[in-house]
């Protein structure tokens, strides 16, 4: 691994874009891949096999863009592919998702939790073991959010629709007693105003990314591949979807203008486009 390679981040759409930012926040200095796996979104009703499957070629096709650590920015792959991911590339350092089940314990003074996801992150061993874990002392309310990413994706950020939406899954979360909520997808970071919201100003709302990107950090110093440029990083995009489309959603959810590349799957493979140049 080079320490100036970029390091490579991936979701199934925007979502990851919560984690980017940390990313760009807490290492600015760093370059960054991001690949946005729309063509596939939503990843939340998908099988494990099929999840692992584009994450392994996903993470092949960053690799060979000289990326020197792994962003697995989507709760979802997380949970169906980053043990696998971390057992097929072993030199390379990856980091996932998983819900803040401990912070979101730690903090919780009525002992409930509430916890927003999508259907793969519950069914997968990764949810039940970080459950096992950490939640003993608290009672865990699981919420599956049916197409709130969707909204996200369409850039819907505080539409009637997304409020009805919020407005449903937090009821019951709500009513059995949560004061804390934890955010365990990584598209709904862009909704935290509507769910601080809805929630009430007694409900503490967790986004995961700050601390998935001061974990990205350490694991870059520990392995002495932090970049040493004094400069700003340089950011490329990619996405499987509509580049005009996602360069749309960048502008929408982060203010950021830049030109974003199409990438097509051929079978399992990921190939880059003719006029992309990655
Ligand atoms: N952003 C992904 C996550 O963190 C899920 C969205 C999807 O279903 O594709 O879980």
């Amino acid at each position: 691994m080079k320490r100036t390679g970029p390091i490579g981040i991936f979701d199934s759409g925007a979502g990851g874009l919560s984690v980017w930012r940390e990313v760009v926040r807490e290492l600015p200095h760093e370059d960054t891949v991001y690949l946005a796996d729309q063509v596939h979104m939503p990843y939340g009703p998908r099988g494990e096999d099929e999840l692992r499957q584009y994450c392994v070629a996903i993470t092949r096709l960053l690799l060979a863009e000289d990326c020197k650590a792994i962003v697995v920015a989507c709760n979802t792959a997380s949970a169906a592919a980053l043990k696998h991911l971390r057992e097929t590339f072993t030199l390379v350092p990856s980091i996932g998702m998983e819900p803040a089940v401990k912070p979101a314990a730690g903090a919780s003074r009525s002992g409930v939790v509430g916890i927003m996801a999508t259907p793969a992150t519950f069914q997968g061993k990764l949810f039940r073991a970080t459950a096992g874990r950490h939640a003993s002392a608290v009672t865990l309310v699981s919420q599956v959010c049916d197409g709130l990413a969707e909204q996200v994706e369409r850039g819907e950020l505080d539409t009637p629709a997304t409020e009805a939406l919020l407005r449903r899954y937090l009821g019951p979360m709500l009513a059995a007693g949560a004061d804390t909520v934890v955010l365990a997808c990584s598209h709904y970071p862009f909704l935290i105003d509507l769910i601080r919201q809805i929630a009430g100003p007694g409900v503490q709302v967790i986004d995961p990314a700050p601390a998935i990107a001061r974990h990205l950090r350490q694991t870059l110093e520990e392995r002495g591949l932090l970049s040493g440029s004094e400069g700003a990083g340089q950011h490329r995009f990619y996405t499987t979807g509509s580049g005009a489309g996602f360069a749309g959603l960048l502008h929408t959810l982060l203010g950021v203008d830049s030109a974003v590349g199409e990438m097509g799957w051929q079978g399992t493979e990921l190939t880059t486009s003719p006029q992309t140049h990655l």
